[in-house]
């Protein structure tokens, strides 16, 4: 269908990413006009409370909290929803594409737990879902994943997809900054999510590993299939070890597909300095694949903030647009291939990987030795340790150890043993180390 008018533009939300997406729709019309061959406008925005005052000033799109005001307009093309949130976010996609509109969303959430199901409902009804903006902010990877590594068998996928807590990890690990200074330094650059507890407790990373978990290996994976820790153990003192022994924080989203299935994470690892990820600094992201035709490919740039992230979503909006205005554009490939059935992610139990541990423990003779015997039972043998004084008054010191290679269920068995020892007074912190 080719148009010979004007592109509308519904939004859905004009917070910080709503308000990036006008901004830039306003300040750059002409150009966006000859990329796609027709005007984009926005015919107004969606919100909870349109007295209240905004960036925008003066508004020249009118405001509403009617959803159907744009939902079911004859003149929106194109919704956007930037409102964030699952509910009433997913029925108003839902409502969306059954009216025929094509979709652009940000929404990791709603993505992540129904993105299959509404992209095969947008295949059924003949309109477009996009959503580059729900992963990495301005980082080019849905695109890439649904399309140019399409003949790579992808084995592992790991990435620091969460701009709050990559800044809120940076300045600890830089400055000593405080946790909950960092974060609200992260609140008031527009990096953290309405509700920051989905950042900092690795939520947000989950629903992105989800997304981009089930483009890589073809098969729906959601955010229950992702265990997920998050920041608020990690301590300055965590960042001074890791980097005596070498090595930087991330939090970091991992997926691997090899002999034993596949599977899907998100922790605090250390990660050795000398790799691309540990560089990985602030509101960055970083998305490492290795594919079996590529090899490693890492996609970098800013993961948040209102710049970024309309960037993505507005390359979706010029894609739709373009074929709106007859430009050949090839159709969006299936979540997996239908016939096929879900593939099951193995848990963390049997996963093997390294340990930073760090305690505080009784300072007396033999403690080491009472530590050492239980990792052995468990057969998890010490690469190296640190101790210090850490409190001479209360006659406790802190040690803190790395591992060999063990697995997740024997290090849990023996932590649990760890925590009944009289001299161990407490488990300050358990990180997974990543390999190079
Ligand atoms: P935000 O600043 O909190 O803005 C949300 C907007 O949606 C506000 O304008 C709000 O209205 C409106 N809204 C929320 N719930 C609504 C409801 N039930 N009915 C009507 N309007 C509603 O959020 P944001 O940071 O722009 O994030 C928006 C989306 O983009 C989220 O999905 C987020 O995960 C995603 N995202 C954000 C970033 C980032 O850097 N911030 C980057 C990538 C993706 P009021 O203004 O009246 O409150
Ligand atoms: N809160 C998210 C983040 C926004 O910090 O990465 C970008 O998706």
């Amino acid at each position: 269908m080719a148009v010979d008018r004007a592109i509308g533009v519904g939004l859905l939300g004009l917070g910080v990413v709503g308000t990036g997406v006008a901004q830039t729709l306003l300040r750059k019309p002409s150009v966006l006009a000859e990329r796609i061959g027709a005007p984009l406008v926005i015919r107004g925005a969606l919100v909870r409370d349109p007295a209240k005052a905004r960036a925008l000033s003066p508004l020249p799109f009118p405001l509403t909290s009617d959803p159907a005001r744009l939902l079911e307009a004859s003149d929106v093309d194109i919704v956007v929803e930037v409102m964030g949130g699952e509910h009433p976010a997913l029925e108003y996609l839902e409502h969306a594409l059954r009216a025929g509109k094509h979709v652009v969303t940000a929404n990791k959430e709603v993505m992540a737990k129904h993105g299959h199901r509404l992209r095969a409902l947008a295949q059924q009804l003949g309109v477009q879902i996009r959503f580059e903006a729900s992963v990495g902010g301005g980082i080019p990877i849905i695109g890439p994943l649904q399309r140019d590594l399409l003949a790579n068998d992808i084995t592992s996928l790991r990435a620091i997809i969460n701009g709050t807590t990559n800044y809120i990890l940076t300045r600890m690990a830089n400055e000593g900054l405080d946790f909950a200074v960092a974060l609200r330094h992260a609140q008031e650059l527009g990096y953290a999510e309405p509700d920051p507890t989905n950042d900092v407790e690795g939520i947000d990373a989950a629903y992105k590993l989800a997304i981009l978990a089930s483009l890589a290996f073809h098969t729906p994976v959601t955010p229950a299939d992702v265990p997920h820790e998050g920041v608020t153990r990690l301590r300055t003192k965590d960042f001074q070890y890791a980097k005596e022994l070498g090595y930087a924080i991330k939090l970091l989203a991992i997926s691997v597909k090899d002999d034993a299935g596949l599977s899907a994470r998100v922790h605090p690892a250390l990660v050795p300095q000398e790799t691309l990820l540990a560089k990985v600094d602030g509101a960055y992201n970083a998305v490492e694949i290795k594919g079996d035709l590529t090899g490693t490919v890492t996609f970098h740039g800013l993961g948040a903030g209102a710049q970024p992230t309309a960037s993505a979503i507005l390359g979706d909006v010029v894609n739709v647009a373009r074929a709106l205005c007859g430009h050949a554009q090839p159709a969006a490939p299936p979540l997996s291939t239908p016939s096929k059935p879900a593939v099951r992610l193995r848990g963390l139990a049997d996963l093997v990987t390294r340990y930073y541990l760090r305690m505080s423990v009784g300072d007396q003779a033999g403690v080491l030795a009472q530590i050492a015997n239980v990792l052995g039972q468990q057969q998890i043998s010490l690469a190296s340790v640190i101790q210090k004084d850490a409190d001479p008054a209360a006659k406790t010191a802190e040690i803190v150890i790395t591992t060999h290679p063990a697995q997740e269920a024997r290090m849990q068995r023996a932590l649990e043993m760890l925590s009944k020892l009289p001299v161990v007074k407490e488990i300050n912190n358990v990180i997974r180390v990543e390999p190079v």
